[in-house]
């Protein structure tokens, strides 16, 4: 789970990470008195930043300082309902503004190949660090981390040393890091970064911005995470279908995709994908996985989510029968497509193998409903699907 900067700001400061004051708002009159408070608490300028899932929002002119109240809630107007790379902005943190004397680049993350953490650390973080990276790789420190010690004094020393902090900094730094590292371990994180970890004028080495992912996997330890779900502002059919335990995941082609098992879906995506290079580019509107028992009511929670995707102009089924065998699942489309009636109107490719393949294709071909049109093979029904939606874009 991603987390939003002022959830990560929280969370930093809960673990002693030096941050500065932040309040998030969703209107104007909330990002007004957010505002109102910090100027009350001595700052002198404070800045508005959207709260949205993805990078680059200060390019994007999504970062905006105000030297008044009045000014902050024009900022915060003009970022709310703003469109970031796809992401609208429903919320805005108003922060206090920091002096800045230098940037720098902090992160710590999950390396699965090596199966260790891995801290990169730059003294020339800020918003150019994608380029630095590219450009200058020999500029961003990176350090390989063990779980089992974690970023103790000596790693803290390591780090810094590798990134070339000047010797004043780099103590500090060095206490910021290990405290970032609570956060890590603490809140069972794959990714905690800072871009940019600043020096002020005053010499204080503080944290401007924060991206947290944390852990499904250890979301029981942590009865606390819950709450940090944000079901809101996620995708809305990812909601409609997380709501109907629907294993599915929204991708940006054309080409509706349901499988049985994770492994087979996976595979289809892949296949389609490539199916979809002889069709003019299209490409999976999306996972989904109906797990192995696939009744008939799954099966429709599963189409209808679908088809309600505007973007979705045909749908592959790829079912391989097991437990279920294919008669089964051949009941379950029929019945599905009998359940939807109406709501049915994109062009539908099944291809089943497996279990009991015959009667389910018997049962398919006997129905003989006008959207659906069986294929015997993956490949062979990758590229109908694909065709057919090429034909319909
Ligand atoms: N509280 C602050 N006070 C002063 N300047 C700030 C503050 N927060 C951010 N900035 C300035 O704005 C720049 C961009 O802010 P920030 O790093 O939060 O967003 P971003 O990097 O553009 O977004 P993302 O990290 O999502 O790519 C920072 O590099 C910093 O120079
Ligand atoms: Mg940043």
């Amino acid at each position: 789970m991603d987390l939003f900067e002022y959830q990560a700001r929280d969370i930093f400061e809960q673990h002693g990470v030096p941050v500065l004051g932040g309040v998030v708002a969703t209107t104007v009159e909330e990002a007004r008195a957010g505002a109102q408070r910090l100027f009350d608490a001595g700052s002198a300028v404070v800045v508005v930043k959207a709260q949205v899932k993805v990078g680059g929002r200060g390019k994007a002119g999504g970062v905006k300082l105000a030297r008044s109240v009045a000014e902050a809630g024009e900022r915060a107007g003009e970022i709310l309902g703003m469109d970031i790379k796809g992401h609208t902005v429903h919320r805005v943190m108003i922060a206090a503004g920091a002096d800045i004397a230098q940037e720098f680049y902090f992160s710590l993350l999950l390396d699965r190949a090596e199966r260790r953490y891995l801290a990169m650390a730059s003294v020339e973080g800020g918003m150019e660090i994608e380029q630095l990276a590219v450009e200058r790789p020999e500029a961003l420190a990176k350090v390989p981390v063990d779980p089992r010690v974690g970023i103790d004094e000596a790693k803290a020393d390591e780090i810094v040393a590798a990134a070339g902090f000047a010797p004043d900094v780099a103590p500090k730094v060095a206490a910021v890091l290990r405290r970032l590292w609570d956060v890590y371990d603490g809140e069972d994180a794959t990714l905690v970064e800072v871009n940019p970890l600043v020096l002020t004028g005053a010499g204080e080495v503080v944290a401007l911005d924060g991206k947290v992912t944390l852990d499904g996997n250890a979301g029981f330890r942590h009865p606390g995470h819950t709450a940090l779900e944000d079901v809101a502002s996620g995708d809305p059919l990812e909601t409609r279908a997380k709501e109907k335990g629907l294993n599915y995941v929204k991708l940006d082609g054309s080409v509706g995709v349901i499988g049985n098992g994770a492994g087979l879906v996976m595979s289809t995506l892949d296949v389609v994908a490539y199916a979809g290079e002889r069709h003019g580019g299209v490409r999976p509107a999306n996972f989904l996985d109906i797990g192995g028992g696939a009744s008939a009511e799954v099966m429709a929670a599963g189409l209808d989510i679908i088809l309600s995707d505007p973007q979705v102009r045909s749908v592959f089924v790829n079912v391989f029968g097991g437990i279920t065998a294919c008669d089964a699942v051949a009941n379950g489309i029929v019945a599905a497509l009998g359940i939807l009636g109406d709501h049915a109107t994109k062009p539908l490719v099944v291809r089943l193998d497996g279990n009991n393949v015959l009667e389910g294709r018997r049962i398919l071909a006997e129905a003989a409903h006008p959207l659906v049109t069986l294929a015997d093979t993956m490949d062979g029904g990758a590229d109908k699907a694909a065709e057919l939606a090429h034909a319909a874009a």
